[in-house]
């Protein structure tokens, strides 16, 4: 029997952003966080960077506000970019109370308390401004959030719970256009349960595993953005998608990030024989922005025919080594390469949706009680090119920015006591999950293949054929067979894909993480893609 629960607040999504923002309302407030895997599944517990963030003396808001304007390719939101600079600094502080345990600098000078904590540099960067966790920082961040938020009895945190699609007004054929809460699946009993919520968050990540080669961990399939699309959400900038310059290149080694810290502490980029290139194609060279770094790479592989660079920093110390990058070098070890003696084999790999929900300062949806943060929203902070560990400063900001919005509608926004529950009665169990598989492999292979670093119109043609024929397959499939974690996924999946091969057809132009052989200049105008559902095009 499926099951209705009632809350204020329903997280959808349990990282950085969704914790943060549980972690800021107020302990009267009922808050359910959904997991649709295990709550440390997430892309924040693999985030190994840091968080970008002014809180050295001698860094300034202006230069952190130039540093990712110059990354952006011309297209951030300067007071998305200044918003988000200017409450580094609280969102930090908000962490460290909350105990986040953050390196601390060795050689600091316990008078200027500004100074206790280490502070690396990244690609784009022009200070030293990402405080971290040695190279574990996401991990470091979720394990404290969770630990918090386990303390806090107003907040239930549920485990396998994948969201179907949002419950709004529209949808139920009433008046208004609210969001209502959402149907979940509980994977344990098969059902769909029936989440109200007076305030609904989206909170589900990114979807670089839209591609085949990706840094993310399973899950990050797109599923906000596709659901607050159905529900008549905006997005925008969807074509914009990352691809970190650096994951191991091993055949056992799936998904894992050297993070950019290494280039940021020196760490060469290098050809099989030993050259350095990266000067070839940019002054700034291994700390150029992610998008230069990614195509130069790809352009050397592809020109000599290799499988992979190298990323090399065993010019340093092995103490060094060691004590700033534990993580990568045990992982290294585990494939046999000792990272302190020889050079990393590195591939670019899908990281970062750029794009996503259009929200407004506060995390607002054009859905009314629909929120959208972290990489799930497009806030305009990133612009054509997101710069190195701004994403999860944009998570905390955004995060307490939404919640204080929430509190401010507190007294007004009540719900119906009671929702329609989910219709299972025309379904039954699928006989041939094969299909399901099949269009997963097909979908992220052809995006890899048509829709990756460098993009033409015929390959985006292709694409499009291609998913068109998907998502009518899929569609059949989800109105016939009952839903599974897999099917849900694939079906968001599809949708994102499908966005993002709209939004690149529409890019007449090169531009930040866009580049296409068709159009290689930029336009003189910078200006974003938007796309708004049709069915809600009034
Ligand atoms: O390279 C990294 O550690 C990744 C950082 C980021 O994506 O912000």
């Amino acid at each position: 029997m499926s099951q209705h629960f009632q809350h204020d607040v329903l997280v959808i999504g349990s990282g950085a952003a969704g914790l943060s923002l549980a972690l800021t309302l107020p302990g009267h407030l009922r808050i359910a966080v959904l997991s649709k895997g295990n709550l440390a599944n997430g892309s924040t517990f693999w985030a190994q960077g840091g968080v970008a963030a002014v809180l050295d003396g001698t860094d300034t808001v202006q230069s952190h506000v130039e540093d990712t304007l110059n990354a952006g390719g011309g297209l951030c939101h300067e007071d998305a970019v200044r918003f988000t600079v200017e409450h580094s600094r609280e969102a930090i502080q908000w962490l460290i109370d909350q105990g986040v345990p953050f390196t601390r600098d060795e050689s600091a000078d316990p008078e200027h308390p500004g100074f206790e904590f280490h502070l690396t540099r990244e690609g784009g960067h022009s200070h030293r401004r990402i405080i971290h966790a040695a190279d574990a920082t996401g991990a470091a961040i979720f394990k404290t959030l969770l630990e918090q938020a386990r303390q806090r009895p107003n907040i239930e945190l549920l485990e396998q719970r994948v969201a179907v699609d949002l419950i709004t007004e529209r949808r139920l054929g009433l008046e208004g256009d609210r969001c209502l809460g959402a149907y979940v699946l509980n994977r344990a009993t098969g059902e769909v349960d029936t989440y109200g919520s007076r305030f609904t968050i989206l909170a589900s990540g990114g979807a670089a595993k839209v591609y085949l080669y990706t840094s993310n961990p399973d899950g990050a399939c797109g599923d906000g953005i596709a659901m607050a699309w159905r529900s008549g959400c905006r997005v925008a900038n969807l074509e914009f998608n990352q691809f970190h310059p650096t994951c191991l290149y091993h055949p056992q080694a799936k998904s894992f990030l050297i993070t950019e810290a290494l280039r940021g502490e020196g760490a060469h980029l290098k050809l099989p024989n030993g050259e350095r290139f990266m000067h070839r194609f940019d002054p700034r060279g291994e700390l150029a922005p992610r998008d230069i770094v990614a195509r130069a790479i790809d352009h050397e592989m592809k020109r000599l025919g290799i499988d992979c660079v190298y990323l090399d920093i065993s010019h340093e110390s092995d103490t060094f080594i060691k004590t700033h990058f534990p993580t990568v070098y045990e992982r290294c070890l585990e494939f046999s390469i000792d990272i302190t003696q020889q050079a990393i084999p590195v591939v670019p790999a899908a990281h970062y949706t750029c794009g996503g929900v259009v929200v407004d300062g506060h995390g607002r949806t054009d859905v009314p009680g629909l929120y959208a943060i972290g990489e799930t929203s497009f806030t305009g902070l990133h612009g054509a090119n997101r710069m190195a560990s701004n994403s999860l400063l944009e998570c905390f900001v955004y995060a307490r920015s939404a919640a204080a919005d929430i509190l401010t509608q507190l007294d007004d926004i009540n719900i119906p006591d009671t929702l329609p529950s989910w219709d299972a009665s025309q379904v039954t169990d699928s006989d041939e999950d094969v299909i399901i598989a099949h269009n997963w492999d097909e979908l992220r292979r052809f995006m890899w293949d048509y829709v990756g670093i460098v993009r033409t119109n015929k390959r985006l043609q292709r694409a499009e054929h291609r998913v068109r024929l998907l998502l009518d397959e899929i569609d059949e499939f989800y109105s016939n067979y009952k839903v599974s974690r897999d099917l849900i996924e694939l079906r968001n999946l599809a949708q994102v894909a499908e966005l993002i091969i709209r939004s690149a057809m529409a890019r007449k132009e090169s531009r930040g993480l866009h580049y296409t052989l068709d159009y290689p200049d930029m336009l003189p105008e910078a200006l974003d893609t938007i796309l708004v559902p049709t069915t809600y095009a009034d």
